[in-house]
C-alpha cells in the first residue's frame, strides 16, 4: 500500500475532490485528520473511513479564522502523531469581471487560496524538518499557470501557489522535505456554479471527474515527482504559455469574448 501508515492532514477534505482523494488515500492505508468547516461532513466521512477499517479523525476548522488555524497543526498531532503529509486542497473560487467582484470575497478568497496553506506549511514545516522528513502538497489549477479572462482573482491565488511551491521547494532542498504541486484541470464539483458549467459547455472546455481527478492526485502524491499538471492538451498549453504567451493569448482571443457573457450573468 503506496501511502501506509502515513499521517495525513488534508483540508477540503468533504469536498468534491477532497472526499474522493481522503477515501482512495484511507485504502492505501494512510491515517487522516480530515480538515473543513462542515463538521458533519467530516464526521460522516471519517466514520465511513473507519468503518471500512481505515484511520480518520474529523478536525472541524475554519481556516480564515487564523486562531483556529494556529491550533490545527496540535489538534492533528494529537489526534494522529506527528504529520508526515500536508495536503492543501480547500479553495474557493469567483468567476466574474474583476470590477464586478465583492472586495470582501475578494480577500476571503486569497487568505483562503494562499495565506491559509502557507500558513499551515509555516506552522508545520519544523517538525517535518526536525524528524527530516515529510511533504507539503499544494493543489492550485491550470488556472495557477495560464491566466484566464473572467477568473483573475482566482487565477492570481493559484500563481500564487505555485510560486510559493517553487519557492519552498528550493528552501527546503536538503531538509528531507519534499514539496509537490498538483494542478488539475476543470473537475465537476460544487466549487463551479451553474454559470461556469455553461460556460464550460459553451466553450467545450474538458472538465474531470473528481474520481480520476482524486486517483491522479493521490498518484502525484506517492511518486513527490516536483510538479504535476493534470490532463491533455492543458498540460501542453501550460508549457507553451510559459514559452509563448502570445500564442496562447491568441488562441483564447475568440474563447474570452464568449466566456464574458457567462461572467457578467454570474457576476
Ligand atoms: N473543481 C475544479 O474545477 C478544480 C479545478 C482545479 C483545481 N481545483 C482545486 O481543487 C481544490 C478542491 O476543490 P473542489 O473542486 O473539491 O471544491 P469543493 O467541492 O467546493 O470543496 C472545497 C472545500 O474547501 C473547503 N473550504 C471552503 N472554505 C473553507 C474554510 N473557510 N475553511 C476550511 N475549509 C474550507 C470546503 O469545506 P467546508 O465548506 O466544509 O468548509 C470544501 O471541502 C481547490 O483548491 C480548487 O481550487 C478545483
Amino acid at each position: 500500500m503506496q501511502h501506509q501508515q502515513r499521517r495525513i492532514l488534508i483540508t477540503g477534505a468533504a469536498g468534491g475532490i477532497g472526499r474522493e482523494t481522503a477515501l482512495r488515500l484511507a485504502d492505501q492505508g494512510a491515517q487522516l485528520a480530515l480538515v473543513g468547516r462542515n463538521a458533519d461532513a467530516l464526521r460522516g466521512l471519517a466514520a465511513e473511513i473507519t468503518a471500512g477499517g481505515g484511520t480518520a479523525q474529523a478536525l472541524p476548522t475554519d481556516l480564515l479564522d487564523a486562531s483556529a488555524r494556529a491550533g490545527l497543526p496540535e489538534r492533528a498531532r494529537v489526534a494522529l502523531g506527528e504529520i508526515d503529509v500536508l495536503v492543501n486542497l480547500a479553495g474557493v473560487l469567483s468567476f466574474c469581471r474583476i470590477e464586478d467582484e465583492d472586495p470582501d470575497r475578494l480577500d476571503m478568497l486569497l487568505r483562503l487560496n494562499l495565506l491559509a496553506p502557507m500558513d499551515l506549511a509555516r506552522m508545520i514545516l519544523p517538525a517535518m524538518i526536525a524528524r527530516k522528513q515529510g511533504q507539503i502538497v499544494n493543489v492550485g489549477s491550470t488556472l495557477g499557470s495560464i491566466g484566464f479572462a473572467y477568473f483573475s482573482a482566482y487565477s492570481a491565488s493559484k500563481f500564487g501557489l505555485r510560486g510559493f511551491s517553487e519557492a519552498l521547494r528550493r528552501e527546503l532542498h536538503d531538509t528531507g522535505v519534499s514539496v509537490t504541486y498538483i494542478a488539475p484541470r476543470a473537475v465537476r464539483t460544487p466549487l463551479n456554479s451553474a454559470a461556469i458549467y455553461r460556460m464550460a459547455e459553451a466553450v467545450k472546455m474538458n472538465i474531470d471527474s473528481p474520481e480520476r481527478v482524486a486517483k491522479w492526485i493521490v498518484a502525484a502524491i506517492a511518486q513527490p515527482a516536483k510538479d504535476a499538471y493534470l490532463g491533455f492538451p492543458e498540460s501542453l498549453f501550460v508549457r507553451i504559455n510559459a514559452v509563448v504567451p502570445r500564442l496562447v493569448d491568441a488562441a483564447l482571443k475568440g474563447q474570452n469574448r464568449m466566456m464574458e457573457r457567462f461572467a457578467r450573468v454570474s457576476g
